[in-house]
């Protein structure tokens, strides 16, 4: 049987330029989402998966991340004597009990894959998650919670043993900011990858099958991103990683329930908080009324 997760490795070392300049000081990854950062939709997502131990590459300017998750004895007290028991708990909900933070620092900005080969001391030979907390994926349709994207990957990594990709569909013009997979057996859910590459253009692309931030590896990875040399944009791709072993070994690729938001862009940022307050359960009307008359005071015609 093949082992389950336990380990998440989140890259969080980038420099954010495009939210410059509020990220001068606030890593991307402490965006909000209404009341909770980018990392803390990723962190959830992977202790639901079944994850205990987080593994946080970062670089040594960026504090705000380890900062967070640190035990805040000052406003938990402070909070405990007022009262406020109910933010008391989301204080110290940021990380359950039983799970454990790990931080690396990755000391050159070398790329995605070596951001992921500096996790390897902490997580040693075992199959293991990558999120890219920049892509946010929400399973909440009409009111109804589904599994996590992580945790439908990692269960069907257990089933299989092979290692997994997260994928969704985009139009060809996007294939250029993306891992693009062949899977000619896909059978809309799951299907074993036979190429990979990264960012190609539209005319290039083996399909539009893109990934999204999610990963389940074997650990086989880690030996092959220390051979792996640097690839598009001159950095140490993932990607090229992942070609090398599934070359080796199954590597699949699954269509995760659930929608995906691009954070790391404006967009994508305001797409999400658009669609959070909406599904929230106490800002939910007011953000509706609130959007309908923004849309009418602006001018915005409703579509028929
Ligand atoms: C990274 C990966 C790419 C993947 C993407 C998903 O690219 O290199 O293969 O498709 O994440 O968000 P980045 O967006 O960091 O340029």
């Amino acid at each position: 049987m093949p082992a389950r997760i336990r380990k998440a490795v989140f890259p969080v070392a980038g420099l954010g330029t495009r939210f410059l300049p509020a990220t001068k000081t606030v890593p991307k990854e402490m965006l909000p989402i209404i009341d909770r950062p980018l990392i803390q939709y990723a962190v959830d997502e992977a202790i639901e998966a079944g994850c205990d131990t987080l593994v946080f590459v970062t670089n040594r300017y960026k504090h705000a991340v380890a900062d967070y998750f640190d035990k805040a004895y000052e406003l938990e007290q402070k909070l405990e004597r007022a009262g406020k028991h109910e933010q008391l708990e989301l204080v110290r909900n940021v990380l359950p009990k039983g799970v454990r933070a790990v931080f690396v620092t990755q000391a050159e900005a070398l790329g995605l894959g070596h951001a992921v080969l500096c996790a390897k001391p902490v997580v040693g030979n075992e199959p293991f998650a990558v999120i890219l907390p920049d892509d946010l994926i929400w399973n909440r349709h009409n009111g109804s919670g589904g599994d996590g994207a992580l945790k439908q990957m990692a269960d069907a990594a257990e089933a299989s043993g092979a290692s997994m990709l997260a994928v969704q569909d985009v139009p060809r013009e996007k294939t250029g900011s993306y891992g693009i997979v062949a899977a000619p057996d896909f059978n809309g859910r799951e299907g074993r990858i036979e190429a990979i590459v990264e960012k190609p253009k539209p005319a290039d692309a083996p399909s539009t099958l893109a990934v999204v931030g999610r990963y389940v590896l074997n650990p086989r990875i880690f030996e092959l991103l220390e051979s792996t040399t640097p690839g598009a944009g001159g950095e140490i791709q993932l990607t090229d990683a992942i070609a090398a072993l599934l070359k080796e070994e199954a590597v699949n690729a699954y269509r995760f329930r659930g929608t995906r938001f691009d954070c790391g862009t404006h967009i994508g940022l305001i797409e999400a908080t658009i669609r959070y307050a909406l599904d929230h359960e106490k800002l939910s009307n007011a953000a509706t009324t609130l959007m309908q008359d923004a849309l009418r005071e602006m001018g915005v015609e409703e579509l028929e």
